[in-house]
Parts: C-alpha cells; sequence; structure tokens
C-alpha cells in the first residue's frame, strides 16, 4: 500500500516531467519553426528581390540598347525651359533622340545650339550619343507638333511640352506601359468627357479637368503634353486626319489649343480603346500655362463636340485603369 503510493508518486513525479519536457520540446520545435518560417522568408524576399533584378529586362524589355524612345518636345520662346528639360532628358537611359518642334519665325539662335550639343556630348556614355534635332516650322500652327517626322529611329514617341519635367525613372515606366500597348496613348496627365443631358435633345460633351477624374475615377484622354505614342500617329495627323480637324485646330489657336484632343480622338478612333494613364510625379518647371485661364473647360468642351461631329460619333472610350510600378507599393 505504502510502496504502491510511493510508486505512484514517483510515477507522477515522472510523469510531469516528461509532459514538461514534451512541453518545452513543443515550444522549442515552435520556435524553430517561427524561426525557420521567417529565414524562409527573409530568404525568399531576398532572392525574389534579386531574381527580379536579374530577370527584369527579360520580363519587361525596358529599353533594350538602341531601340529607345524619341522626346518630341514642344517649345515656344522659353529658352530656358527648354534647356533646363534637355539638361534633364539627355540623363534618362532610354532617350534615343530629341526632336525640338520649333515654330517660332526666328531659328534657333548659334548660342543655343552650341548650349545643347554640349549638354547632349556630356550626357552621352560610351558609344551612345544621343541624336539632337530642331525640326523648324516656317507656318505657325499647332499642329506642328505632330507633324510627320521622316526618318525617326524608334516607334515609340515620348511628347511633351517644356513646362513639365518627369524623372527618368516614370518616363521609363511608362514607356515599359507602353510596349505593352503600343497603339494606344500612355501618359501622366489623364482628362475626361461625360455627357450633358440637359443642353439639348443632341449629346452635348463636356470636358472635365483634374477635379473630375478625380471625382469620378474615369478618364478617357491623357494629354499629349505628357504621352507616348507609337510615331505612325504623326503620320495619320498629318496626312489622313480629316483636313478640317487640322484646320480648326489652326485657326482657334488664340482660343483654345485642341490639337492635344484631337490627337486623342485620332488614336481612339484608330484603337476602339481607352489611352492608359500611369501614375508618375510631375515637375512644373514654368508658369502656369493656358490652362490656368478662365474658362479653359468651356472652349476644351466645344472642341469636344465639334470634333465629334466631324467623327459623326464619339470615338473617345472612358476607363478606370491606372498603371503602377508594383516595385513601389507595398500592400497589395
Ligand atoms: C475612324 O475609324 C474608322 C474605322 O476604322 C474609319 O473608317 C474612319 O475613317 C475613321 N475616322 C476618321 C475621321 O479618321
Amino acid at each position: 500500500m505504502r510502496g504502491s503510493t510511493y510508486s505512484r508518486r514517483i510515477l507522477q513525479r515522472f510523469r510531469q516531467i516528461s509532459i514538461s519536457a514534451v512541453g518545452s520540446i513543443k515550444i522549442k520545435l515552435l520556435l524553430s519553426c517561427c524561426i525557420v518560417f521567417t529565414l524562409f522568408i527573409i530568404a525568399g524576399r531576398a532572392s525574389s528581390f534579386m531574381g527580379w533584378h536579374h530577370h527584369y529586362p527579360s520580363l519587361i524589355p525596358s529599353s533594350p540598347p538602341r531601340k529607345g524612345y524619341t522626346i518630341l518636345i514642344n517649345t515656344w520662346k522659353r529658352y530656358d525651359l527648354l534647356k533646363q528639360s534637355i539638361v534633364h532628358y539627355t540623363t534618362c537611359t532610354g532617350v534615343d533622340s530629341i526632336h525640338i518642334v520649333w515654330s517660332e519665325p526666328n531659328p534657333p539662335s548659334d548660342s543655343l545650339h552650341e548650349f545643347l550639343r554640349n549638354v547632349v556630348r556630356s550626357n552621352s556614355k560610351g558609344d551612345k550619343v544621343i541624336e539632337l534635332r530642331f525640326d523648324v516650322n516656317h507656318e505657325d500652327s499647332l499642329n506642328n507638333r505632330f507633324k510627320e517626322i521622316k526618318d525617326l529611329k524608334t516607334d515609340a514617341l515620348f511628347s511633351i511640352d517644356d513646362d513639365v519635367v518627369f524623372p527618368c525613372a516614370s518616363v521609363e515606366f511608362a514607356f515599359n506601359v507602353w510596349q505593352s500597348a503600343p497603339a494606344t496613348m500612355v501618359g501622366f496627365v489623364p482628362r475626361m468627357h461625360w455627357v450633358d443631358k440637359m443642353k439639348s435633345s443632341m449629346e452635348y460633351y463636356n470636358y472635365g479637368g483634374w477635379w473630375s477624374v478625380w471625382w469620378m475615377g474615369k478618364y478617357s484622354m491623357v494629354l499629349s503634353k505628357a504621352a507616348f505614342f507609337h510615331k505612325k500617329y504623326l503620320d495619320l495627323y498629318t496626312n489622313q486626319m480629316p483636313a478640317s480637324i487640322r484646320d480648326y485646330v489652326t485657326r482657334n489657336r488664340c482660343l483654345r489649343n485642341c490639337e492635344d484632343i484631337a490627337m486623342s480622338f485620332l488614336v481612339a478612333n484608330t484603337t476602339g480603346a481607352p489611352p492608359i494613364w500611369v501614375k508618375g510625379r510631375i515637375f512644373e518647371i514654368g508658369s502656369t500655362g493656358i490652362s490656368s485661364l478662365g474658362g479653359h473647360s468651356e472652349r476644351r468642351s466645344q472642341c469636344l463636340n465639334k470634333f465629334a461631329a466631324e467623327y459623326g460619333h464619339m470615338p473617345l472610350v472612358s476607363t478606370s485603369v491606372k498603371a503602377v510600378d508594383s516595385r513601389y507599393i507595398w500592400f497589395w
């Protein structure tokens, strides 16, 4: 009896020990599992990061050696802005050449030529020499910015105004997006149109600026002050688009600048698809331009309605898609 109590106690004690041993083994197991798991995650992260950098060029053909893009820069008597822009863009790796659309009565001065030539020379790396050209126009028309250029080396054009600057990373990302959809326009500044049913029995289109896009989360155009498009659209704009639209753009220069809306119509009518808005940082380096003048939206609306009438329908397509660089968003 006594012996059995004693042995039970020993047994109990033993069980306790073994239970606590099992307990500590479990905890250790759990701990080591956690550590291994954490290591796995870290290793996975690291390798996926490494892998990313390794395979990046093959997954996305980001600026292959000579097939970059051409910068088409529209400028008007703002030499400081032009110089700033060119100094900046010559540092972007994907830039193949720079075309300056020149519509002033006087040709570019020798000192401007000299300055830009030096900039290009000092920023060209190795055997890659950026080509810089002035495309001098004799008549002053807003259509000049989309005039056909015969000997372009790249399919991709990055059309910009001289008063906005985009970091190279944003430009290269937009270029990658464009390479996925080379028929469409890919840009940084979205705008929209919407039907105003109150105006009349006819469909009346309203032009919506930044606030409208923000409010409705939709857009149907990207402005050519900052957009990639295929060079074939220069040919289409100059030679295929109805002359009445080009005339309208020229005639109404002082009141409205509508050439970018005309380009949006042309691309939308060709693709039947919306443009693509790319997230990017924008730096405005000039004073505020025509878009800050009062009544701008109203006049842009007139362009929309004029062009829709010319086409016989509204070719613009709305979307809410926005392209962002997945490397810079932390939470999915
Ligand atoms: C719009 O596209 C249609 C179909 O591709 C084409 O037939 C028409 O000529 C285009 N309109 C204009 C004004 O370019």
